[in-house]
């Protein structure tokens, strides 16, 4: 990834470009004075947009064009060719657009133009007045944002026990926990957005309980607060295993922006770690934490690192990445005691420590949802609208099993661009809409300099298909049941796994 927009190439678009030189659904970069710019073709009509990727600058012109959008192969953010608008997350800003005019068969890029985006649900008198939003995280702050982009102009109440504003989560295993991000990347938006926008976003605020007959929520201090519609996106916590020593001031889980920084802290003092868990976010942590200089174990009871999820042959390149970045593994193998010093093994073995992270997964936080009574089935149980047993109560992110057209079957994800992407649809939902949430999953994770994307839904496969060499990191991997494919994984091959995704929709359309 990178933090700054390269610099604009190909030809000055406002010189004009041949209209039979492009090729319908084709895109061309360019630039206007030093700005990248996108020229698009949809049968005869032309677009203009910024080129450049308002989530981490990925360039929009190798991603895909769908309709009249174009879709980043970074992360799949997707951008109307028409309005600029972030349709669809990771980014949540738009690109800017320029006026295009034809002439004597040429297509000329002329001044920057403002474009409002859609309004995809007008109001009526049946527009909710008080909407209150649980969770700061990706799909909370997703739905606000999605709720003030619609126009919406009544109350929006945004509840966390965080300390932090909304915060970029995927960085903080990543370049800020690597230290190679700078920190204005971290917030999802700068302080002056909550006031701008009238969002009352009440940080250290713990919700206790949640009434869906009298539509109030109470929080710590005892205040109640009504709502008209609610969305609950309490998200996940870590699992704290019961180990002794677990309440070691050198021991860490990671969740939060305050997480992070302690460990930070903590690996400035330390010259060794032992990371618990050898899953995304351990093996993010262990790569982060070698690019400190600090040397680490990985101690997991499986025989490969992410192999359930991605298979045993990305599960040993993966091995093999981080062995030649100096990771220690120690698989097959579990953390029985932690003392001031090292953590011992059930193998026997002893690990010199002075800074532990334990990375085994994440436990949704249900307990709110459960107590009020709403139906529970491993997560809480959403129907296509992402509305949950009870009427007017919204869940999405972590917490959220919808109904998930691509696999037939109710699935929870943990991935950051799915928790934004049910914020949004439920925020129109909440206003009205009847917008099914049907986007395919995708996750990425970032390991050194080798991207691992994925899309779809596979929790099991009987055929595996690799395209490509994994070691060469370059490769397309299709996890099939039944002979249909139910997701694919891949390794700098952007544009399939944008049309894989584009697949998988129109297989379940
Ligand atoms: C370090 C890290 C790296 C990650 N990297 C990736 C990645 O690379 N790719 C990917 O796809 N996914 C990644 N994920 C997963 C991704 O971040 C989550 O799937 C996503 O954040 C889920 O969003 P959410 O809104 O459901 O929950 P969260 O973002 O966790 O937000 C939940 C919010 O609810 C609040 N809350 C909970 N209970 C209460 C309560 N009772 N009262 C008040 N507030 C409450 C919390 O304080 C928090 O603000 C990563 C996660 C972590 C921790
Ligand atoms: S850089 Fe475009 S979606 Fe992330």
């Amino acid at each position: 990834m990178s933090d700054s927009p390269s610099a604009p190439s190909g030809p000055d678009l406002t010189l004009g470009v041949v209209i039979d030189t492009v090729a319908d659904g084709a895109m061309t970069a360019g630039h206007v004075g030093d700005e990248a710019v996108l020229l698009a073709r949809r049968g005869d009509e032309f677009f203009a947009i910024g080129a450049t990727c308002t989530h981490y600058n990925g360039p929009l012109a190798e991603g895909l064009m769908v309709g009249d959008t174009v879709r980043c192969p970074w992360h799949h953010a997707c951008f109307s060719l028409r309005t600029g608008e972030a349709s669809h997350a990771p980014a949540l800003s738009p690109v800017a657009c320029w006026a295009v005019e034809r002439r004597d068969g040429s297509v000329y890029v002329r001044e920057k133009t403002v474009r409002a985006p859609v309004i995809r649900i007008k109001s009526s008198p049946a527009t909710p007045r008080r909407i209150v939003i649980i969770g700061g995280g990706a799909a909370g702050f997703a739905a606000a944002e999605m709720l003030r982009r619609q126009h919406f102009d009544g109350s929006i109440v945004m509840l966390s026990d965080d300390s932090a504003p909304p915060v970029d989560r995927p960085n903080l295993s990543k370049d800020y926990l690597a230290g190679t991000a700078p920190e204005e990347w971290v917030p999802l938006r700068d302080d002056a957005f909550y006031a701008d926008q009238h969002i009352d976003l009440r940080l250290n605020c713990q919700v206790t309980a949640l009434d869906a007959r009298s539509r109030e929520v109470s929080i710590a201090n005892g205040e109640r607060i009504s709502y008209d519609r609610l969305l609950l996106a309490t998200g996940a916590e870590p699992i704290r295993l019961s180990l002794p020593g677990m309440e070691l001031p050198h021991v860490f889980t990671l969740r939060t922006l305050a997480d992070c920084r302690a460990i930070i802290a903590q690996a400035a003092k330390s010259r060794m770690a032992v990371v618990m868990g050898a899953s995304f976010i351990g093996l993010e942590v262990a790569a982060s934490l070698r690019a400190r200089g600090v040397a680490v174990h990985v101690v997991a009871p499986e025989k490969r690192p992410m192999e359930r999820v991605l298979g045993a042959q990305f599960g040993d390149f993966v091995r093999a990445l981080h062995e030649e970045h100096g990771v220690i593994f120690h698989l097959e193998d579990s953390a029985t005691a932690i003392d001031g010093s090292h953590v011992t093994l059930k193998s026997g073995a002893k690990l010199a420590a002075d800074l532990v992270v334990a990375g085994v997964g994440v436990r949704p936080r249900l307990q709110l949802a459960q107590a009020a009574g709403l139906s529970i089935d491993r997560g809480v149980t959403v129907d296509e609208y992402l509305e949950t047993s009870a009427p007017g109560i919204f869940a999405a992110g972590d917490i959220a099993r919808w109904p998930d057209r691509h696999s037939s079957e109710a699935i929870r994800v943990e991935h950051w661009v799915v928790a934004e992407r049910q914020g949004q649809i439920a925020a129109l939902n909440m206003l009205g809409a009847r917008e099914r949430f049907d986007a395919v999953p995708f996750f990425w994770s970032q390991h050194y300099d080798v991207p691992i994307n994925y899309v779809g839904h596979a929790e099991k496969w009987d055929a595996l298909e690799i395209e490509g060499d994994i070691a060469q990191r370059d490769c397309v991997a299709r996890y099939l049941r039944n002979g249909r494919v139910q997701a694919v994984a891949s390794i700098y091959r952007d544009r399939e796994s944008l049309m894989a995704e584009f697949e998988m929709e129109r297989g379940a359309a």
